[in-house]
């Protein structure tokens, strides 16, 4: 049976004493040019110096604005002005792209430390990695550091410790960047390992913008924090130079993010880290709504006599009753030909479900527009129900592997969802990936990925569906469900439809069907607040 208490624990609290982490990143100190802001570091330093009770001092990258010799001479100079009050007066460094640029990262090591970095006590554990490719501006961690910090996060002696992680590039889109660009390679991988390994926070600076979200895996909760800039001129949209205090006070987490030339406007989020056991259902329990997420169909013409896929799909998804929508999130046709969506279009229609189709990639080569236009009517297609609003998105521009949402579109949904997500559940559709995916390298194509990531999450949308270059793959970010997969593309992963189920009181079952092995396995358990 579900009970409410059945979703949420909170084990016995972590830590026996308080911690305070006080983050600053991105300073850029250079003599010349105009990055770094030395009235703004004086400024800055000056304040963190005063803060009482800091048990450590971390930066995140980008000490320096070249990786040269004079800089980092100059930067070392610079931070003699650290002299902190509290009693343990450490500052930890860790390497950011402008300090690896023209083999910089040699002098780090030499002048400032090692690359990564290892802080433990009693109570905290905090890794440090250096995520940075000499020269270029992206990061990447690599498989094997992967392996080690898994490893390192698992120690048994570390079980009841708090585990943060650092490094310099973002794990996953954040909002007011503009263009989604330079995160690290192996995101996915990264962000599937720190949810199974239980990390409880995750510090990226790089953005020059802070940002917090809570992203929880089927088991529990994980905070990624993005630290703004220091005292880099380079800054993004109201938000100047900031430094952030995190106290951490058992699972209970107190983030403050100060501007360092206006302290009176801080701003302040609680957060607490949540446990939840995989939850019970009862067999005759029966959902309020059933969605299929399918996607890479790549219907070919070469192949209209087989029986693929995408007819084995189609043929098992018929045999699911009560299926609200399907939906297929790109990808349909191989090469965009016209009758390629003619058999696409021939093959949904044998559904004995509704379906919903947004146009991916494949779907997108010249003349693409005018087929869809023909077999499928609407780009950004709608479907609702009583008790169901599905928005589908085209997030693909002609001939391009880059995407766009657009304020425009967004902000229009984002209206609906306020004005009716007290009534039906809401979820919408569109073809790029908005959060990593495992064994894959993490494109970011949507350009406006942070924004509309930010969005769909901290509005009451209640699920979001998108393609998947390979595994299925889906965690919870605030309130809202990410699922990426239903990849029918037998290429390289084997080829399976999502099943996803919302029960009563929000309880949220990912199901994933394997065409391949015919096994149908549990691949998300959530719960999420919805209001209906
Ligand atoms: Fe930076
Ligand atoms: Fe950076």
């Amino acid at each position: 049976m579900i009970s409410e208490k059945s979703f949420k624990i909170n084990p016995k609290d972590k830590l026996e004493s308080k911690k305070r982490l006080v983050i600053i990143s991105d300073t850029h100190i250079t003599r010349s040019g105009g990055a770094f802001n030395l009235h703004a570091f004086n400024v800055g330093m000056e304040k963190i110096n005063k803060i009482k009770d800091a048990s450590l001092y971390l930066h995140l990258g980008d000490i320096t604005q070249m990786g040269t010799l004079l800089e980092y001479e100059y930067a070392l100079e610079q931070f003699k002005k650290f002299e902190p009050l509290s009693k343990s007066p450490k500052m930890i460094f860790l390497i950011g792209n402008h300090d690896a640029m023209n083999v910089g990262y040699l002098l780090f090591e030499e002048m400032v430390g090692t690359r990564h970095y290892t802080y433990e006590d009693d109570d905290i554990y905090i890794y440090g990695i250096d995520s940075t490719k000499p020269d270029l501006p992206g990061g990447i961690i690599h498989h094997s550091i992967i392996d080690s910090v898994r490893k390192k996060l698992e120690k048994p002696k570390r079980e009841n410790k708090f585990k943060v992680v650092c490094f310099h590039h973002q794990l996953i889109p954040i909002p007011n960047t503009g263009k989604e660009r330079s995160a690290i390679d192996d995101s996915g991988d990264m962000l599937k390992m720190l949810l199974e390994a239980k990390a409880d926070l995750v510090l990226n600076g790089h953005r020059h913008i802070s940002n917090l979200y809570t992203v929880s895996s089927s088991e529990k909760d994980l905070f990624i924090f993005n630290a703004g800039t220091f005292c880099c001129n380079k800054t993004r949209y109201r938000e100047l130079f900031t430094y952030s205090i995190i106290d951490i006070d058992g699972n209970n987490l107190n983030f403050k993010v100060i501007p360092v030339l206006d302290s009176n406007s801080q701003r302040e989020i609680l957060r607490k880290v949540n446990y939840y056991i995989p939850l019970q259902i009862d067999k005759k329990q029966k959902p309020i709504a059933r969605f299929i997420q399918i996607s890479n169909s790549l219907v070919s013409e070469r192949f209209e006599s087989n029986f693929n896929n995408f007819d084995k799909a189609l043929e098992k998804i018929n045999k699911i009753d009560e299926v609200d929508l399907v939906v297929h999130a790109g990808n349909l046709t191989k090469n965009s030909f016209k009758e390629e969506f003619q058999i696409a279009k021939d093959k949904l229609n044998q559904l004995k479900h509704p379906y919903l189709v947004v146009p991916g990639y494949t779907d997108s080569k010249p003349l693409a527009w005018e087929y869809w236009k023909h077999y499928f009517g609407e780009f950004d297609p709608l479907y609702e129900n009583d008790k169901i609003y599905f928005q589908g998105m085209n997030s693909t521009t002609l001939d391009s592997k880059e995407g766009f949402i657009g304020r425009k579109k967004l902000n229009k949904f984002t209206e609906k969802v306020l004005s009716l997500s007290h009534q039906k559940i809401f979820g919408v559709c569109c073809f790029h990936n908005l959060i990593p995916t495992p064994l894959s390298v993490w494109r970011t194509e949507l350009i406006d990925s942070g924004d509309v990531l930010s969005q769909f999450a901290r509005s009451q949308i209640d699920l979001v569906l998108n393609s998947s270059p390979s595994i299925s793959f889906n965690i919870k970010i605030e309130n809202t469900i990410f699922s990426n997969g239903g990849n029918l593309e037998g290429k390289y992963f084997e080829e399976v439809f999502i099943e996803i189920e919302i029960y009563k009181k929000g309880l949220v079952v990912l199901k994933e069907h394997n065409l391949r092995t015919g096994l149908i396995k549990v691949i998300g358990n959530y719960y999420i607040s919805i209001l209906i």
